[in-house]
């Protein structure tokens, strides 16, 4: 495909809320909230701004460098801004890494379906605690139903993603993002005026030090990355279909911005919630599933709260999977010069197959664990925690010591044409303390730091 000829978002506002609609998900709203819970809440959010901010987003920049310059898929555009080297690996590893998270991912997002269906057929009202509890995991460890959701969750992403990038994707994100604000606010508003809420609050922005170790500065990390959909060449795919007018330092500055309050906002509505009616914050993944509808059946039209509230996630979910399966789907259009049509039903295929694996792995195949984890908690770890902080570390390397400093600022300038006020701040972080702090926190998570320390001690 020439580089005219590559297919651009249709706007301004396209261009944003596509990109928005990427980032915004099951990692804001899901795994966000119970991520806080589970690393002992306000320390942790802390940890994760500053990921956000000193890591977050240059690697977010510099994805867009890559992906505009190069006009080309993750790994393609490796090879063409460093033909005959091995940096294609970035790209490699972010077509794998699309592959692993859609394997749980689209299974979360299954679950939504599921939810949203009980809610429209009143199933969800009174229930007890404990009855939410069971029922959420007979369903999630059943063998058939949920595959059934994960199978229909993929069919859509793939129909949108058939439908090709400026009718699929940016149609979708522009009608479906606003209104997923919308109803955020309205939860949130729900949420802070119910009695207690304060100690929600507390938890989420009153910071316990003491909670702070190795781990839970890894899972922040791993977090951002993944809340920000970095380090796998996702947004080197989107931005390759940004137009030459695009702004690439406010889009990511937009995009990193709204990202982050809409995991606030998330926190905010789940909390007060939560802790007004003495649940535990610590509950993990079943978080959103078991804790919130509890919490909507005991609101006055609880059915209704649930209903809104799963469509919201399962909205923000269907952005996100569309814009990882995209990252899997142009690669092998491009590379390997199959029809857009052909290549997104392998891709398709490939999600259903690691899907039903590990919605299997929550009950049947729960014994076969890999590293102590099961198929599904295994995937999730080495996606965020490894391959997304490796990836956003190896694109700060690349760009940083391979790209000429004045390529890179004048495609982040458009030309000379936009100023880039803290162009230099920016490169520092991106060159040097983006890979340093990424490397320092796998060694620390790994033990070697103390042992080394041991040395001099
Ligand atoms: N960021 C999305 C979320 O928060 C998930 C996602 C979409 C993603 N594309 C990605 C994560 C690319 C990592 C890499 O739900």
């Amino acid at each position: 495909m020439s580089i005219e000829k590559r297919v651009t978002f249709g706007s301004k506002l396209g261009v944003v809320l596509a990109t928005v609609g990427c980032a915004v998900g099951l990692g804001n709203i899901w795994r966000f909230p119970y991520m806080t819970g589970v690393n002992g809440g306000a320390a942790f959010l802390l940890i994760y701004f500053v990921c956000i901010i000193f890591l977050g987003f240059p690697v977010m920049v510099t994805e867009f460098f890559i992906g505009r310059k190069s006009r080309r898929n993750a790994a393609g555009a490796f090879k063409v801004m460093a033909p005959g080297t091995k940096w294609s690996i970035i790209g490699y590893n972010g077509v794998f890494a699309a592959f692993f998270i859609l394997g749980f991912y689209a299974v979360v997002s299954g679950w939504t379906l599921e939810y949203i269906y009980q809610a429209f057929s009143g199933s969800l009202s009174g229930k007890s605690a404990i009855d939410f509890k069971e029922d959420f995991d007979s369903f999630a460890g059943s063998d058939f139903r949920p595959i059934l959701w994960t199978f229909l969750f993929v069919l859509m992403t793939h129909l949108i993603i058939i439908s090709g990038v400026k009718k699929g994707i940016e149609r979708a994100s522009k009608i479906m993002m606003p209104i997923l604000f919308l109803i955020l606010i309205i939860l949130c508003v729900r949420s802070v005026t119910l009695p207690n809420a304060h100690l929600g609050l507390d938890f989420l922005f009153k910071p316990d030090f003491s909670k702070i170790n190795s781990s839970v500065i890894l899972s922040a990390m791993g977090q951002a990355f993944f809340s920000l959909s970095i380090g796998m060449g996702c947004l080197i795919t989107y931005s390759s279909y940004f137009g030459k007018e695009t702004n690439l330092q406010h889009t990511a500055l937009q995009v990193t911005v709204l990202d982050t309050l809409v995991a606030i906002l998330a926190g905010i509505m789940i909390f007060p919630a939560v802790f007004s009616f003495g649940i535990e914050p610590t509950a993990g993944p079943e978080l959103v599933f078991i804790t919130l509808p509890n919490v909507f059946n005991q609101l006055p039209l609880g059915n209704i709260w649930s209903l809104i509230f799963f469509i919201l996630l399962g909205v923000a979910a269907l952005t996100s999977t569309i814009s990882l399966h995209e990252v899997a789907t142009a690669y092998m259009h491009e590379e390997y010069k199959m029809t857009r049509s052909r290549a997104a039903l392998f891709v398709s295929g490939g999600i259903l197959i690691l899907g039903i694996i590990s919605s299997l792995s929550m009950g049947r195949l729960s014994d076969y664990t890999i590293f102590g984890l099961n198929f599904f908690d295994f995937l999730d770890y080495i996606t965020a925690k490894i391959m997304l902080p490796l990836g956003g570390m190896l694109i700060c390397i690349y760009v940083g010591f391979r790209v000429d400093r004045k390529v890179l600022k004048a495609e982040l300038t458009n030309e000379g044409t936009v100023p880039f006020y803290f162009f230099n701040t920016y490169a520092f972080f991106m060159k040097y303390v983006a890979p340093i702090a990424i490397g320092l926190i796998f060694l620390n998570e790994l033990g070697l730091l103390s042992k080394f320390q041991k040395l001099f001690v």
